[in-house]
């Protein structure tokens, strides 16, 4: 999709101020790409074209620069994804403690692979790098919502909770 053909979009005056106060913290504007990024998810629930496209002019890069950077963190929630995202941690302490069974469960239960969305467009299952508890391995999470020491006995329950 062009620039061209993108809704314009604009920040809430709220999001915007957080933005400057962040633009002063950092020597250069594009620092701040990466907290930016979480305002706008924040502000309109994905990152989608539109969104990469305000990014990038508040920042002064191109479209193409805040796409990569997007493409290659992949924790950003984007409009492809499912109403949920689950991630289920995949490095070492997680991976040691059953994270593949987790995921294998997963798919399973969803009937999706990893990296994909359900039909119903209700869950994507992606993999995480470290979400910051290992010692509580194996974790997921849901969108923002934090599991440790997840069994696959815990499933169903956990996947309940999300309608
Ligand atoms: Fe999974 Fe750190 S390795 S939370």
């Amino acid at each position: 999709m062009s620039a061209e053909t993108v809704d314009k979009r604009e920040l809430s005056p709220e999001a915007r101020k957080e933005f400057e106060w962040l633009c002063g913290r950092y020597p250069r504007r594009r620092a701040v790409l990466l907290p930016l990024l979480r305002i706008i998810e924040r502000e309109f629930g994905c990152i989608d074209e539109a969104g990469m496209a305000l990014a990038a002019e508040l920042i002064g890069i191109s479209a193409a620069e805040v796409k990569s950077v997007v493409s290659f963190y992949t924790h950003y929630k984007r409009d492809t994804d499912g109403k949920y995202v689950i991630w289920v941690c995949n490095t070492l302490p997680c991976a040691l403690r059953g994270a593949r069974e987790l995921t294998d469960a997963l798919e399973r239960k969803l009937g999706v692979r990893c990296g994909q969305r359900t039909a119903d467009g209700r869950f994507s299952l992606k993999k995480a790098e470290c979400l910051a508890s290992c010692d509580t391995a194996p974790c997921m999470q849901i969108d923002d919502d934090h599991y440790d020491h997840v069994t696959e006995q815990q499933l169903d329950e956990i996947l309940a909770r999300y309608e």
